[in-house]
């Protein structure tokens, strides 16, 4: 073991860091257990925007919580997600939780993401991927794993990292899309290189055990909160799919004319291989072609 705990004691459970392979450590970054305001983004971007129940006595529930009223009930009494759709690409409803401005007590059902890590993880040293993160105890299909957090970053700060980086560097930055009723594109850019949580290690695999769904707590800028799609069994690698599920296409790739492989060489960019081991992998990482195409 390298270092019993990677947190340097910010979460609730240690997360130690194990190299069985070679010697090895993991370059150094700022721990944060939320996200934080990148350059250029005002710190006020997880002020209070929702108002609060009023549940002073009760724990809330669904037929007199304002909130749970407002957004429908999120999650089982066992904290489990309750209204993710895992047909692909499918509407999924927003996720609200209580909020600061709510009376309930901390223990409210409705409060999940917000508490933060609760499960024993480790970061360890993968063959083909660099490092990565597993679960020391099995996980409940719909069970809340962990927040992607980092810095929270602009449209066109995002661009700017995309375009630094190299065939070398590990990409830390995740783009959240999520599309309202008036076909409108809400994208959530999180950078976690300099500045993460244990999340920044988990891979990406084209058939993941995780699903990044956007939670809203306090402010309307929502935090990236990673579920279990399945069970998970004690010493499984985490990942989740780092496109979201759909590929970003670009004008070319969607007049069906190239493959988004093609969109990548021509930007002067090589796409990664691979190396998730799924029988459908893709054979490359996904990219987000958003970023290159300004
Ligand atoms: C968010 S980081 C994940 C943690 C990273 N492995 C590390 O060592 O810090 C993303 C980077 O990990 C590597 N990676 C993630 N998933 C991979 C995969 N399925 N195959 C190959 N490399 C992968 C790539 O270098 C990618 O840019
Ligand atoms: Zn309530
Ligand atoms: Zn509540
Ligand atoms: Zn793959």
């Amino acid at each position: 073991m390298i270092n019993n705990d990677v947190s340097q004691g910010k979460e609730r459970v240690n997360v130690p860091v194990v190299n069985e392979l070679d010697d090895e450590k993991p370059s150094a970054f700022g721990y944060t257990l939320v996200c934080i305001a990148g350059p250029n983004v005002s710190d006020s971007f997880n002020s209070p925007f929702y108002p609060g129940c009023e549940c002073h006595q009760i724990t809330c529930v669904a037929d007199a919580c304002s909130c749970m009223q407002a957004y429908g009930p999120c999650y089982d009494n066992s904290g489990c997600l309750l209204i993710y759709n895992q047909q692909l690409n499918d509407y999924c409803q927003p996720v609200f939780e209580c909020n600061s401005c709510c009376a309930c007590p901390e223990t409210c059902p409705n409060r999940v993401v917000q508490k933060g890590l609760q499960l024993k993880l480790q970061v360890f040293k993968t063959k083909h991927k660099g490092w990565g993160l597993k679960t020391q105890q099995t996980i409940r299909k719909f069970t809340f794993v962990c927040e992607y957090a980092g810095e929270l970053i602009s449209v066109q700060e995002a661009e700017k990292r995309a375009q630094k980086l190299t065939h070398e560097t590990g990409n830390y930055l995740i783009v959240l899309r999520e599309h309202s009723s008036e076909n409108h594109i809400l994208r959530t850019h999180v950078d976690a290189h300099f500045h993460g949580n244990a999340s920044r290690f988990i891979n990406h695999s084209c058939n993941p055990n995780l699903v990044m769904v956007p939670v809203r707590v306090d402010s309307i800028v929502p935090r990236l909160a990673l579920f279990a799609t399945r069970d998970i069994d004690v010493g499984e690698e985490l990942s989740f799919d780092y496109s979201g599920e759909f590929r970003v296409l670009s004008a070319r790739e969607q007049r069906g004319e190239c493959k988004w492989q093609d969109s990548l060489r021509e930007l002067g960019k090589e796409p990664k291989s691979c190396f998730c081991g799924s029988l459908n992998c893709m054979g490359v990482l996904p990219f987000d072609a958003s970023l290159y195409m300004q």
